[in-house]
């Protein structure tokens, strides 16, 4: 795997990656639903439908989409629960606010509001939710750790936190080719769509120093969540990682 050290200079203290995630993602927000069809191929949709499965949602559920960029899985747990015929309330929170932009520009519909947060400081009382949902935004956070146990004191007894992100595949073969597609894919796209190559050669950088689903395991548990497990989607490309507050 091999580093990029402009990069990876800049993300390396919590302070310097929040600042520099940030910036990023205000950059790239009035096409990162776009980014994210290309790079997918559109399968980022159906990865966030088996999250919001995962999800388990019941009626009257209060729901933090965090991270939420632009509002995908908020927008998905209601229509979810719009289909099963019951309510639920949701919340879209992100640290940029060019996303929430983007993402209000394709309608908020029954959403309850979007609310500038960082993840490592939530503005929440504890327990305020029965389930915190993150679509590729526990990489991003400048503390993996300190956002964990915040997401843990936000949701109530008998909550569940649930992530979505890029996985390590467990072969190591897999994942040098893996890596290796990334870094490549990443500078075109970035360079296709945001006249920027290093744009997106952020994903590899931060996937690089992301634990891989397996150790994720042990992080939430750390922060105090049991049941902890994740499921692979793609050969471990991308994972799924969720467990519950007792
Ligand atoms: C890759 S986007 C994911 C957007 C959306 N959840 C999705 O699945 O498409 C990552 C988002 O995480 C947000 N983010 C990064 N660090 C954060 C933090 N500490 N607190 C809240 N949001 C953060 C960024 O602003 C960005 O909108």
């Amino acid at each position: 795997m091999k580093l990029n050290r402009r990069i990876s200079g800049r993300i390396e203290r919590p302070a310097d990656k929040r600042r520099y995630v940030r910036r990023l993602f205000a950059g790239v927000a009035g096409r990162y639903d776009l980014t994210n069809d290309v790079m997918s191929l559109g399968l980022h949709r159906r990865w966030k439908r088996r999250l919001l499965e995962l999800t388990d949602l019941r009626p009257g559920h209060r729901v933090l989409d965090l991270a939420a960029g632009t509002g995908d899985l908020a927008r998905g747990a209601l229509d979810l629960a719009a289909r099963k015929e019951f309510e639920i309330r949701v919340l879209a929170a992100d640290l940029t606010p060019e996303m929430m932009r983007a993402g209000r520009t394709r309608g908020s519909g029954a959403l309850q509001g979007w609310i500038g947060a960082d993840a490592l400081r939530l503005p929440f009382p504890d327990g305020a939710f029965d389930r915190v949902l993150v679509g590729y935004g526990l990489r991003n956070f400048a503390d993996l750790d300190a956002g964990l146990a915040e997401s843990f004191r936000c949701l109530r007894p008998g909550g569940r936190l649930v992530s979505l992100d890029f996985g390590h595949p467990r072969s190591t073969a897999l994942r040098r080719a893996y890596f290796a597609y990334l870094n490549v894919s990443t500078r075109v796209v970035g360079w296709a769509l945001h006249r920027d190559p290093e744009s997106y050669v952020y994903i590899p950088e931060s996937l690089r120093r992301f634990p891989d689903q397996r150790a994720m395991v042990r992080r939430m548990e750390a922060a105090g969540f049991e049941r902890c497990r994740y499921e692979e989607l793609m050969l471990g490309t991308m994972a799924i990682n969720y467990g519950d507050r007792r």
